[in-house]
């Protein structure tokens, strides 16, 4: 199938675009849509045939339930049973905005569209063009990320088209996502709720805003498929965001140290004749001399540029054909947690400890 690219100004909404999008939605095609965090395959998640078709495109196993987007708080009552005083709460006061939450659904939601969960998951994006679509044509949107499975998210129409051209009907393009990592996920069919992907959003800010505790759910840190505790965002048990390089996550007590154990392994992987990658940020960019490629994906200062900057730079590695990327590491600052957890699940939990400065291990 031909793919058809609409481009948006987000300053000036042009509705006849709209149009033609509901249209495609409404004869139950495929429509990837900007959000705030990163695109999303859109279909009309009230439909199963059509969630079967995004779990198609994407080559996605179909086990793995996907987040239904609203224009409206008011959408949400259509679709789950039961909203809970704290759900409410955080959706007053995140949406739009990056926070997914799952509530207990109703029966009109399909079984392809939850996975066959009992549950559902909703968000409100925060994007000018994906909130005037919602709202004018009153769909509610089933929208995984739109990328192939196994790909980093896309965080612009041309990652989309990269993955997704031929394969879907229409790609709408908003610009860059500002965020550029996932919304978080909270359940709130459990007490307390339970972050089952971080996100912008954080613990303490759902704490506050719930006035309850908020626990995180074992597995965000965990190793996946450790077998005995089953991760209850099963979309997460998968190796994600991985690009076709090796990732490396080099951690160290001081960045010093980082910075020269990236060094030594850079020197060790070239003489093994491999293409090396290094991802790093402004701060020391221009410290890997002997690598191949260096990627800075924002800066250190303001860890929102490195959310922002991280997938786009995965794809570069890989369009680059490097061989093994070294990565640094972002724990501590404001969406450590959140980078840190897609990092490590892009790496495949392959970490090294940099220690005294020397790179040691493989
Ligand atoms: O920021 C985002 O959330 C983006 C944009 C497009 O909105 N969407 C996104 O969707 O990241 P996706 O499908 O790539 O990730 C959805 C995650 C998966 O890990 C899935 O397992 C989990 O949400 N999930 C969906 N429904 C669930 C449910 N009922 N219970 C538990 N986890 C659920
Ligand atoms: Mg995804």
């Amino acid at each position: 199938m031909k793919t058809q690219i609409l481009e948006f100004n987000p300053e000036w909404i042009d509705s006849r675009l709209l149009e033609a999008a509901g249209d495609v939605l409404r004869s139950g095609g495929l429509v990837a849509f900007p959000t705030e965090t990163v695109y999303g395959l859109g279909g009309d998640a009230l439909r199963g045939e059509v969630s079967r078709k995004i779990y198609a495109a994407k080559g996605r196993p179909s086990d793995n339930p996907l987040i239904v987007h609203v224009g409206r708080i008011e959408d949400v009552d259509k679709i789950a049973a039961r909203i809970p005083e704290q759900a409410r709460a955080a959706m007053d006061a995140f949406w739009p905005g990056p926070l997914t939450i799952i509530l207990e659904k109703k029966p009109i939601v399909p079984d392809p569209t939850t996975g066959g969960l009992r549950t559902v998951a909703v968000r409100m994006p925060d994007h000018p063009v994906t909130l005037a679509l919602l709202r004018q044509t009153g769909i509610l949107m089933a929208g995984p990320s739109a990328n192939l499975s196994g790909k980093p998210s896309p965080t612009t129409a041309r990652h989309v088209r990269a993955d997704l051209d031929g394969r879907i009907e229409m790609i709408l393009d908003g610009g860059p996502s500002c965020l550029g990592i996932e919304s978080t996920i909270v359940d709130f069919t459990v007490t307390p709720p339970m972050i089952l992907r971080p996100g912008f959003v954080s613990a303490e800010q759902l704490a506050y805003v719930t006035g309850s505790p908020v626990a995180l759910d074992p597995a965000v840190f965990g190793k996946e498929t450790a077998g005995k505790e089953a991760p209850r965002a099963p979309g997460m048990k998968y190796r994600h965001y991985a690009p076709a390089a090796d990732l490396i996550l080099v951690e160290g007590a001081e960045p010093e140290h980082v910075v020269r154990a990236i060094g030594e392994y850079v020197l060790r992987a070239a003489a093994e004749g491999r293409r090396t990658g290094v991802l790093t940020t402004e701060e020391n960019r221009e410290r890997y001399p002997a690598a191949d490629v260096v990627r800075c994906v924002g800066s250190r200062r303001d860890d929102a540029t490195v959310a922002a900057g991280l997938y786009a730079a995965l794809r570069e590695f890989d369009d680059l054909g490097v061989d093994v990327i070294y990565s640094e590491s972002f724990p501590g600052g404001e969406h450590g947690q959140a980078i840190m957890n897609r990092l490590l699940k892009a790496a495949g939990h392959q970490v090294l400890e940099a220690e005294h400065g020397r790179g040691h291990g493989p």
